[in-house]
This record gives C-alpha cells, structure tokens and sequence, in this order.
C-alpha cells in the first residue's frame, strides 16, 4: 500500500469513528424515532377524526383502535428512565388502558368511538402541554 492509500483509509476510518461517536454520545437516533412515531399517531388520529365526521364503519373503527394501541406500545418501550420519561411513560400508559377497554367488547357504534376519540385525543393535548 503506498503512503497516500494508507493516509486515506485511515482518515476514512476516522470519518467512521466520528460518526460512530456522534450517534453515540448524542440521542438523534431515538428521538427521530419517537418523531416519526408522532407521525404515525397523527395520521392515525387523522383517521379517527374522518371515521367521526364522516362515514362511519366498525370495522375501521377497530383498525384504528390497533393501530393507537401498537403506536403506543412503541412509545412506551422508547421512554427513558429520566423522570420526564417516567412521567411521559405513566401518560402512554393511561391511554393503552383506554384503549385497551375500547378494544375488549368487541365493535363499537360510532358514539361510543366518538368518546373514545376524543378521550385519546386530550390525552395528547394533555402531554404536548407539558412536554412538546
Ligand atoms: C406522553 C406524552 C405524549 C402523548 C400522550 C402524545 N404525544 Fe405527541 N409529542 C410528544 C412530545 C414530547 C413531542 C415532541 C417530540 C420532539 O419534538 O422530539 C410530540 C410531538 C408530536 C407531533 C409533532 C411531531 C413532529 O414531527 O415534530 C405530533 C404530530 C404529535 N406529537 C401527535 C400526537 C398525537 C396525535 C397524539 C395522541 C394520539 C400524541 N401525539 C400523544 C408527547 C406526547
């Protein structure tokens, strides 16, 4: 290997380093997932909102509920043991119960998905509140 192959592979591997240290020593990783996974919940709220305004069907309805549930399955598994996380943790927690009773009798009539709805949804207001 001559001198300059050898000076730039080490200065690529350095390159390497770096970023490594970089992903490391700050959290962009998991917070650009916790982002996306807002996303997720907003077009998932997106949903519900278009099951109540307009035409309604069960079957949708229990798609969504799924859909809020794994959502914030996810969230939780990704909050930290700072207090804010704990804190953040106790509030997905709430709404995986409500959820979870929404989804434990079976379909629900449009009303009773209404309330469901609205109940998820000043839970996130709740949050974003205090921490976004
Ligand atoms: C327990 C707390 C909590 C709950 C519950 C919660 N969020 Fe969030 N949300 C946050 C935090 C914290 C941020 C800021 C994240 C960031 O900027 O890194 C955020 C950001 C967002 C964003 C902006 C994402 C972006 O691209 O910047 C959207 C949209 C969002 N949330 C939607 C929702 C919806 C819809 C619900 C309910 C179905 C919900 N959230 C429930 C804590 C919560």
């Amino acid at each position: 290997m001559n001198k300059s192959i050898f000076l730039k592979s080490c200065m690529q591997r350095n390159y390497i380093l770096f970023g490594v240290a970089l992903i490391l020593l700050s959290t962009p990783a998991l917070a650009m997932g916790f982002k996306s996974l807002m996303k997720d919940m907003k077009a998932t709220h997106q949903h519900a909102k278009d099951l109540v305004t307009g035409e309604y069907s069960a079957q949708a309805a229990m798609v969504v509920l799924k859909a809020y549930s794994d959502e914030t399955t996810q969230a939780i598994g990704q909050m930290s043991t700072s207090a804010e996380g704990q804190d953040m943790k106790k509030r997905f927690t709430a709404m995986l119960v409500v959820l979870s009773k929404a989804q434990s009798g079976g379909q629900l009539d449009k009303s009773s998905f209404t309330t469901v709805a609205i109940q998820v949804g000043s839970q996130c207001i709740s949050c974003h509140d205090v921490y976004n």
